[in-house]
């Protein structure tokens, strides 16, 4: 930090925002910037954060009460995603601190990933690049070669009717898909139905519940068995809400077809992960929410809801 900083706020980062975001915030703050390629190490977090004012944080990052409570100044904080799961919101209420996030922004480039996931993996896009890098492409246009699934006329089913859950529901109808979901507390486009009858009737079930202590996990060995064998799994909400052993598990005894995933227990993932290895599997590294357009209006609503947060305000998207 500077050592004219006890006139300015403090913000740390645990990893850097785009220039022009960077830039705006320096002219008001000083900054302190995390810039390991890995997330920031809890022990270097809690150090770094104690003469914080602000902390701009990203999902892998755990901000509990720990981390908040090493930083008695702090004010605020802004998450550079939609998702919040990584925060104990209850804590920093508790204690002044306000939660700004970044959603709305990123709904489309999520439901636009959704469908790019859902349209490889019926029709095996990833699994013919990989056969054609490996030299493996020998025969032309095959009858039955490479066959994959019809996406119009199939039952869709959405587990989570929020903000993305509904914009996927209509790009689906537009396919010709026959959309089904079950939600707690929205309604939205297609039929709702209990959970169990999405699981038995979804030809492609599609994850759009956030992670809570209630979702956690929900995706486990019993909820897979329910689901047709022909069903392909899509997930991009958080990893957490599947169980990813069980997953791996129905995967390879055929208990589904197939998944696509964009998240996952532990990131980034590594060989060791049985996911890697399987055929079946379509797997996209966390860029859900990662355009050049979205990305910019995540880091404009992060400054937003810095600017805000700072100055004794509620953010301009607050987590309550
Ligand atoms: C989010 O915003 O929560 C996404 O997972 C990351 O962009």
């Amino acid at each position: 930090f500077r050592s004219d900083s006890y006139v300015r706020k403090r913000i740390l980062l645990t990893r850097r925002l785009q220039d022009f975001a960077q830039a705006r915030l320096g002219r008001r703050y000083d900054l302190e910037v995390y810039s390991g390629r890995v997330p920031m190490p809890r022990r270097a977090l809690i150090r770094a954060i104690s003469g914080a004012h602000a902390l701009v944080c990203f999902p892998y990052d755990v901000i509990d009460a720990g981390v908040m409570d090493a930083a008695p100044d702090l004010e605020t904080i802004a998450t550079y995603s939609v998702g919040y799961d990584h925060i104990d919101v209850a804590h920093a209420r508790g204690r002044g601190i306000t939660v700004g996030y970044t959603p709305d922004v990123l709904t489309d480039a999520t439901a636009d990933l959704t469908m790019a996931l859902m349209l490889d993996l019926l029709r095996r896009v990833t699994e013919g690049d990989r056969i054609i890098r490996a030299g493996r492409w020998r025969q032309i246009y095959g009858a039955d070669d490479y066959l994959g699934t019809d996406v119009g006329g199939k039952t869709l089913g959405i587990l989570g009717m929020g903000r993305i859950g509904s914009r996927v529901a209509k790009r689906a109808a537009a396919f010709g898909m026959k959309v089904i979901y079950h939600s707690r507390s929205s309604t939205g486009p297609g039929t709702r139905v209990t959970l169990g009858r999405l699981l038995e009737r979804s030809d492609v079930l599609s994850i759009h519940v956030p992670h809570t202590p209630d979702t956690h996990e929900m995706m486990d060995m019993s909820r897979l068995r329910k689901m047709k064998r022909s069903a392909y799994l899509i997930n991009t909400s958080r990893g957490r809400v599947v169980h990813e052993k069980d997953l791996a598990a129905a995967l390879r005894q055929g208990i589904i077809a197939g998944a696509a995933l964009d998240v996952f227990h532990s990131e980034p993932v590594g060989p060791a992960n049985p996911l890697v290895k399987m055929q079946n599997v379509v797997l996209a590294p966390h860029i859900g929410s990662s355009t050049d357009g979205t990305r910019r209006k995540m880091a404009e609503l992060t400054v937003k809801n810095l600017e805000l947060g700072l100055s004794g305000r509620e953010p301009a998207y607050s987590v309550k």
